[in-house]
């Protein structure tokens, strides 16, 4: 039997071994922007995971764009310097290629973590004030950002390509822009959080400006050589807001401009988003942008086991699966799908004498390494 899942894949110069993804998660457990040894851990327990490629957690190109205190940023040489102690681990022991997702929350930021129920964060308790395309909550009880003037636009357009530079010297073979869950990026794109009145407002163009003047600068501040990805949210489950349709139209002039794929998610703009979550219910954007804008995509969302990825791939689904409580479950879960799967899974000699019993051949030459 051969693996849909487990056939190799590239993103320009970049080579895959499997079309498995680790979904960026934040962990909330930066120190003033910079990694501490939990992502020290956390990511290097996933580099070995057999998913080919980890994508680093959402990270904040300016101080003001984290979500909480703990988020993670890139935007200092200290923060530079924290990450590149994680990537030079992972690449000396892992086997999985390397990507990170930059963004910036805009007026989702200045809260407690999830696990402080994202209380909002005043100025006065540490907190800051979060920034917008224009002055709009997210809900009536969330506090109300100052809009964004042209000049701070434009500093944030360098912002992003000054982290793509870091992520450059760093060495990561991939970014993913975080242009979905209504941070910056989405917030510009629907018409439920950008109300402006001047270029970066009003039409589908105007509203789609911002986020494309990221990406062509990212694009120019990185590698040709290297792939860029674009996380989306396409809808926010809202009548009259963000949806498919305005997602297919974004994807096509983000592939004009050197996009590789589009990371298909949904929502997180606003409070009152109704969302028919269940198993790979994220799948047919996936699907629809994929045939619709003919670029490669990534499906997202309550993919679970490994012969549901494995049909998503192989009915053409998607290009690629991303797994983010999947792998916090299972950090071994690459590995099982492939034994599920009939492939052979990529393991760190160290953990070789692990493989089941009933599988003795499962690393073919490898294994000697079972005394
Ligand atoms: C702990 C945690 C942290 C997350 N952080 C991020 C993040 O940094 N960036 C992002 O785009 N999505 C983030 N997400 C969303 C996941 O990447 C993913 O889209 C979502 O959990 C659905 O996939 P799943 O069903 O495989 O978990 C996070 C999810 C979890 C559970």
């Amino acid at each position: 039997m051969t693996s849909a899942l487990f056939q190799p894949f590239r993103l320009r110069g970049l080579a895959l071994e499997n079309r498995i993804m680790v979904s960026p998660m934040c962990q909330y457990s930066a120190v003033d922007g910079s990694m501490t040894d939990w992502h020290f851990a956390h990511l290097g327990m996933l580099s070995v995971s057999g998913a080919a490629l980890l994508c680093f957690e959402m990270t904040d190109v300016e101080p003001a764009g984290r979500i909480t205190p703990g988020c993670v940023g890139l935007y200092s040489d200290a923060n530079e310097a924290a990450i590149r102690r994680v990537v030079d681990f992972c690449r000396a022991h892992g086997q999985a290629k390397l990507g990170i997702q930059l963004a910036h929350a805009g007026r989702k930021a200045s809260t407690t973590p999830p696990w402080d129920a994202r209380k909002t964060l005043r100025p006065e308790d540490g907190g800051w004030q979060p920034v917008g395309p224009s002055a709009i909550a997210m809900a009536e009880d969330s506090p109300v950002p100052r809009a964004l003037s042209l000049a701070e636009i434009r500093a944030l357009i360098a912002k992003f390509a000054d982290s793509a530079s870091r992520a450059e010297r760093i060495g990561f073979d991939a970014i993913e822009l975080h242009s979905a869950h209504g941070y910056l990026l989405h917030q510009f794109l629907s018409p439920l959080s950008n109300r402006r009145d001047d270029e970066y407002g009003g039409s589908l163009a105007n509203r789609m400006r911002f986020p494309l003047q990221v990406v062509a600068a990212v694009r120019s501040a990185w590698p040709g050589q290297k792939p860029l990805g674009v996380r989306v949210s396409c809808t926010d489950w809202v009548e009259g807001g963000w949806d498919i349709e305005q997602t297919v139209a974004f994807a096509i002039e983000l592939k004009k401009l050197g996009c590789d794929w589009i990371d298909a998610s949904s929502g997180g703009l606003m409070k009152d988003q109704v969302i028919p979550v269940g198993p790979g219910y994220q799948v047919p954007f996936a699907e629809r942008i994929r045939k619709d804008a003919g670029i490669t995509t990534v499906a997202i969302g309550l993919i679970t086991e490994a012969r549901q990825a494995e049909k998503i791939i192989a009915e053409g689904k998607a290009d690629m699966v991303a797994l983010a409580r999947g792998f916090l479950w299972d950090p071994r879960w690459a590995w099982h799908a492939a034994l599920e799967l009939g492939a052979t899974p990529h393991m760190p000699p160290q953990y070789l004498r692990a493989r089941p019993a009933a599988r003795a051949d499962v690393f073919g030459e490898r294994q000697h390494a079972r005394k």
